[in-house]
């Protein structure tokens, strides 16, 4: 019996996590895995039912569970609302809470998709990078935080970024450990030549290298990182970086790709328990429409079953039966090219459940 909790979250949030659910139905059945589900609130669907972006419920049914898909949070619904009480906390805090460190965002050009790219098919085709990013530190949680008033009187808003030593030595051993099973090349993006906090970073991952030799390590400054994304992207196999950066390169990354909607995620613990998330946010301007793209669920489902579910089988067969779907020419209007069938979010969850 494998428990997993699902958060649907808001916005476009439960139409495409409705469709990774009758995915995770199917392949439950297909390869006996004996889930069992149940479902809790985050985000604004939190703070409407329960006064709170992350209830204490959900907070109990996540420890007891031995995996967690969530939707996405957030929308201008809430934009009014206190900053401790806005969506994004109740996403902050569920990582946080459950030392969720270890982000894994892969970034994968589907060959069906590569006219989808913005940029030229010969860069991006072929693409397949992996996205390690530290989750639960840096300047996101740093302390001290907060908006204070001046002696001359006018405000000031401040944050803290700091790494210690072990939290940078978790995320490398993610990182060297993922670039074992890959292509063993790894580039760590920090800003050493003005941020402290990434001297320590770079040092540290520069020791941790002598326990992987087989592991071909690099460093780039961030803008430096950014920019080579986006000039040859194909350079790389995994990056590794902290909170901040790795937000802003997964964006990035994602979108070499043709669409945002199609990139899972994982975060994970040290147990290998996880929560499993699309990378894209909860896009309330197509929300209730029924045009979503619940690929990037979907795929975020597969993540689940290979991490914390023991279930390879089930996550290789979800990717193939994806491929097919794109192979059958069928497409969300975000990835929607020449020549290809717009479908709606639950065609594309039922054409994704027929190919298995
Ligand atoms: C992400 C998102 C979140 C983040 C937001 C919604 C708090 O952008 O998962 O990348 O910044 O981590
Ligand atoms: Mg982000």
């Amino acid at each position: 019996m494998k428990k997993v909790l699902i958060l649907p979250g808001d916005n476009i949030g439960p139409e495409i996590v409705t469709e990774a659910v009758k995915v995770l139905h199917r392949v439950d059945n297909k390869f006996n895995l004996g889930i069992e589900l149940d479902y809790a609130h985050l985000g604004g669907a939190g703070l409407d039912a329960q006064g709170s972006p992350c209830p204490q419920e959900t907070l109990d049914k996540a420890r007891q569970s031995d995996a967690i898909l969530l939707g996405a949070v957030g929308g201008p619904q809430w934009d009014h609302v206190e900053r401790h009480l806005r969506p994004e906390q109740g996403l902050l805090t569920i990582r946080s809470e459950l030392d969720l460190f270890g982000n894994l965002r892969p970034a994968i050009m589907y060959p069906q998709l590569a006219h989808a790219s913005s940029l030229k098919p010969e860069f991006v085709s072929g693409l397949d990078i992996l996205i390690v990013r530290e989750l639960v530190g840096g300047i996101y949680f740093g302390e001290p935080r907060g908006i204070r008033t001046l002696e001359d009187g006018q405000r000031e808003g401040y944050n803290t970024y700091k790494y210690s030593e072990s939290e940078i030595r978790r995320i490398g051993k993610v990182a060297f450990e993922a670039a074992m099973v890959r292509n063993k090349r790894l580039c760590s993006v920090d800003k050493s030549n003005v941020l402290e906090a990434t001297v320590l970073w770079r040092e540290i991952i520069s020791d941790m290298a002598s326990d992987y030799p087989e592991v071909e390590l690099s460093h780039m400054y961030v803008d430096n990182a950014a920019m080579q994304l986006v000039k040859q992207p194909k350079q790389f196999d995994v990056l590794v970086t902290g909170n901040m950066f790795g937000d802003i390169l997964s964006d990035t990354a994602a979108m070499l790709t043709g669409s945002i909607g199609m990139l899972p995620s994982a975060s994970l613990e040290k147990n290998g328990r996880g929560m499993y998330e699309p990378c894209h946010g909860s896009a309330p301007d197509i929300a209730g429409q029924g045009v979503a793209n619940p690929l990037a669920t979907i795929l975020s489902l597969a993540m689940m079953l290979r991490y914390s579910l023991s279930a390879p089988d089930a996550a290789n067969a979800i990717e193939q039966a994806v491929s097919a779907v794109l192979d059958q020419g069928l497409r969300t209007a975000d990835i929607l090219t020449q020549g290809t069938k717009q479908v709606g979010t639950v065609e594309m969850g039922d054409a994704v459940v027929a190919a298995l």
